[in-house]
Order: structure tokens, then C-alpha cells, then sequence
């Protein structure tokens, strides 16, 4: 007989089935509990809550593993591109060399913006926050494209929205750089792959050749790749949520992307930066910092160190910390915040506090620094993360809708006034 946990309420012993992952984590499963006791479970946060099945994206943050159907994000990082990693997260395989193709000529077919949206970015002022600009860009999207209005019309309608969106992405966030500095748009470039053609974009000027470091193009793949999924988080569980209601793909990617701007979640990787400049701006004492960050009296912590999930190390981190090495050193970045972030990191990693604690840089503590000296303004980098992201939103998106999940309406347990008389006005 398969297992099973037993709850006693006010005498009664009920049986919950057990059920258990194919790495072997196990989850109670209440879905009946309210039809059968009457009860709900409470949870803020979600922090103990499985909201879903999903084959896609496995992390043991004990042992500091994390994978994308399977396959190691460690082998990932070091072998795939990009859009590889994309399309076997969002088709369950790693495709074949026919089907990579295919995948990425679909994507670079559809690399152009439609040029009426054009006129949207000369619409925002020069400080628009680009994640606000890509947000609402992604959403209008869906009035360019009715035919996605239906997320379910059919696979190859279902497979031509996805490839629209991770088409365009980069163009859009590109663009909403060079709207915000107030350049012209470099159209895309197909002859380029993904990453190139997005530093293009970003960095190309149309009074100069293009040239890129290939050491740079590469740390981008690999940036991507480490952003590319991290299964139910703030941003996913909204996709989840908000695709959940049959609304388009586009608005879904949008309110993931929102969920994303928001300090505690992508936002993090600009905390590092700031953070820097703020050691720096008061005199570059790194020691001074690090004792501010273990005095329990100071509310200030090093940014880009500890993790919530991964509690011995970050598997992401310690990838991009040779690349972040090999970047620095290629570029000859003369940057004294680039120093002190690599004292902060010597201390940290040295000192006795952070060791018991398993504070260890996290990959946003590296990601913040390789764009920083890759010249991506402060304020992109969510943006960055986004670009990154997205596949794994879709994957997640299209794994809900082929599951035919319920619409997401969690319960609450009330806690406001009981049932009252309404007063008039002028009598309170
Ligand atoms: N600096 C100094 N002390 C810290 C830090 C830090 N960055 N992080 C945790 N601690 C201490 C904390 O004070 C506590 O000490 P004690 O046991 O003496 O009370 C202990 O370490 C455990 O901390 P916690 O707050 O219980 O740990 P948590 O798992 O709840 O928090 C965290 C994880 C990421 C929110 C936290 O480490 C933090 O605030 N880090 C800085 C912000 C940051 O880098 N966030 C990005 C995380 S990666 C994002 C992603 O994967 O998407």
C-alpha cells in the first residue's frame, strides 16, 4: 500500500496520500483536505507549499544541485548555447541539429519589432526604468498579434507566440537602453547568434563596425544559461498564476516580468553594485564593511552573499566565478569597485562568521560584477535577468497549459471584523 500521513482533528484521524518526486522529495497531499475536514492549510510565503508537478527544473539547495530536465546546469553552462538550453526546456529534449536549427531560424526570423511600437519607446521619458518599458512592451505585444489572444488555438499558433516572444526580447530590452540614453535603435542583426546580436543592439553604433570580444559573447551564454529556470519562484509561480486564467502568453510573460523588478527577487544583482560604490564613496574600507555586516545592532548585509535556498554553495555561482575571473582579466577593467568587490569576497570568504554561516557570493554577487564590467548600466540589469529568464517562464507557462491546470486561487483564513451593522455617516 502506498504511504500515507495521518492527521487527527477534534478526534478524527484522516488519511492524506504521500507522494513522492522522481528525486525522491516527498509532499503531503491535502488538494481534498477542505471537502473532506473542513479545513485549509495556511502557509505565507508559500514556503512549504508544492503548487505544482513539473518535470522541468530540479534544485537540492542541501547539496547544490540544480538541474533543466535532467541535465546538470554545470554541463549546460560549459557545453550549450543559449537557445539550446531554451528549447529543451521548453520541449522536454535536447534538440537534434535539424530541430536547433529550425528553433533558431524561427527565432531570428522573427527578431524584428513591429515599427509602429517604435513609437512607443519615443513616448517614455529618458528615465523610464527599462523594466517598466519592457513590461508593458512585452504586454502590447498581444495587440500586434491577436492570433495569441487564445493560448490554447493550437500547438503550432502556441509554438509561433513562444518563438515570437524570445525573438523579440532582445530587441525590446536593447531598445529600451537606447531609448533611455536617447541613441538610435540598432535593428537587429541575423547574421549574428542570440548573444551577439543582442550586444549589438545594446552597444553597436550605426557609424561604427561592430566588434565584440568573443570572450564576452561567451559569459553572456552562460549568464543566460544560469538564469534560464529556478523552478517555483516569485516570477514563476506568477506566470503560473496569472497563465492559469487562459490569459495570452504575452500579458502572462509581463506580470512575470514585473514580479521580477522587485528589489527581494531580481532586483539583487544592482544591489551589489550599489553597495559598492557605496564602500567605495566612503572611503573603499572594506574591513569596516565587513564587520557592519556581522554586527547584529547594523541592519546592513554584504549584498550578493547567502542564499535562501542553496545552503552549502550556489552551483550558478561557482560557474560564473571563472568567468567573471577570465572576463576581468581579458578586459583589463580598471575599476575600483571591480577591487572591492574581489577584497569583499576574499574577506568574506576567509572569515570565520560567513564560514559557519555558509555565506558564500551567490551568482548574483558575480552577475552584477560581469555586467558591470561588460558596460551594462546598473539599471538593465534585471532587465538582464529577465532575458535570461524567459525560457523558463515559457517552459513553465506551456507545462501548466498542457497539464490543463485549474485556474491558481489560494484560500485565505480571515482575520477582520465579524459581521457588523453599516453606520451613518455623520454617527461615526
Ligand atoms: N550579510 C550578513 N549576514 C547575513 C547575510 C548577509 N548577506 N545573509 C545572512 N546573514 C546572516 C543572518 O544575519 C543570520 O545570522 P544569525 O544566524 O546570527 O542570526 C544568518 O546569516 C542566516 O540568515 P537568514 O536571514 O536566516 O538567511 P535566509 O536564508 O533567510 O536569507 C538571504 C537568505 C539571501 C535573504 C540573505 O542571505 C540575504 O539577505 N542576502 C543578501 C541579499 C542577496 O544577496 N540576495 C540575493 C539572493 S540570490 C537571488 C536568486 O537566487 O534569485
Amino acid at each position: 500500500m502506498s504511504e500515507t500521513a495521518k492527521l487527527e482533528l477534534e478526534g478524527k484521524v484522516y488519511e492524506l496520500p504521500v507522494i513522492q518526486g522522481t528525486e525522491n522529495e516527498k509532499a503531503i497531499d491535502i488538494s481534498k483536505l477542505r471537502d473532506t475536514t473542513g479545513y485549509v492549510t495556511l502557509d505565507s510565503g508559500y514556503k512549504n507549499t508544492g503548487a505544482t508537478k513539473s518535470k522541468i527544473t530540479f534544485l537540492d539547495g542541501e547539496k547544490g544541485i540544480l538541474h533543466y530536465r535532467g541535465y546538470s546546469i554545470e554541463q549546460l553552462a560549459e557545453k550549450a548555447t543559449f537557445l539550446e538550453v531554451a528549447y529543451l526546456l521548453i520541449y522536454g529534449e535536447l534538440p537534434t541539429q535539424t530541430q536547433l536549427d529550425a528553433f533558431r531560424n524561427s527565432i531570428t526570423k522573427h527578431t524584428l519589432v513591429h515599427e509602429d511600437m517604435k513609437q512607443f519607446f519615443e513616448a517614455y521619458p529618458a528615465k523610464a526604468h527599462p523594466m517598466g518599458v519592457l513590461a508593458s512592451m512585452v504586454c502590447s505585444m498581444a495587440t500586434f498579434y491577436p492570433e495569441s489572444l487564445d493560448p490554447n488555438r493550437s500547438a503550432e499558433a502556441k509554438d509561433l507566440t513562444i518563438h515570437r516572444l524570445i525573438a523579440k526580447l532582445p530587441t525590446l530590452a536593447a531598445w529600451s537602453y537606447k531609448n533611455a540614453i536617447r541613441h538610435p535603435f540598432m535593428y537587429p542583426k541575423n547574421d549574428f547568434d542570440y548573444c551577439k546580436n543582442f550586444l549589438y543592439m545594446m552597444f553597436g553604433m550605426p557609424t561604427e563596425d561592430f566588434k565584440v570580444d568573443p570572450v564576452v559573447v561567451e559569459a553572456l551564454n552562460k549568464l543566460l544559461i544560469l538564469h534560464a529556470d529556478h523552478e517555483q519562484n516569485c516570477s514563476t509561480s506568477t506566470v503560473r498564476i496569472v497563465g492559469s486564467s487562459n490569459a495570452n502568453l504575452y500579458a502572462t510573460i509581463s506580470a512575470g516580468i514585473s514580479a521580477l523588478w522587485g528589489p527581494l527577487h531580481g532586483g539583487a544583482n544592482q544591489e551589489v553594485i550599489e553597495m559598492l560604490e557605496k564602500i567605495h564613496n566612503d572611503g573603499g574600507d572594506v574591513d569596516k564593511w565587513v564587520a557592519k555586516a556581522k554586527d547584529k545592532e547594523d541592519p546592513f548585509r554584504l549584498m550578493g552573499f547567502g542564499h535562501r535556498v542553496y545552503k552549502n554553495f550556489d552551483p550558478r555561482a561557482k560557474i560564473i566565478k571563472k568567468a567573471c575571473d577570465d572576463i576581468l582579466e581579458k578586459l583589463g577593467v580598471n575599476d575600483p569597485m571591480l577591487d572591492i568587490a574581489k577584497k569583499l569576497e576574499k574577506v568574506a570568504l576567509e572569515d570565520e562568521y560567513f564560514k559557519a554561516r555558509n555565506l558564500y557570493p551567490n551568482v548574483d554577487f558575480y552577475s552584477g560584477i560581469i555586467y558591470k564590467a561588460l558596460g551594462i548600466p546598473t539599471e538593465m540589469f534585471t532587465v538582464m535577468f529577465a532575458l535570461g529568464r524567459l525560457p523558463g517562464w515559457v517552459a513553465q507557462w506551456k507545462e501548466m497549459t498542457e497539464n490543463k491546470e485549474p485556474i491558481g486561487r489560494p484560500r485565505q483564513i480571515y482575520t477582520g471584523a465579524t459581521s457588523r451593522e453599516y453606520v451613518p455617516i455623520e454617527k461615526r
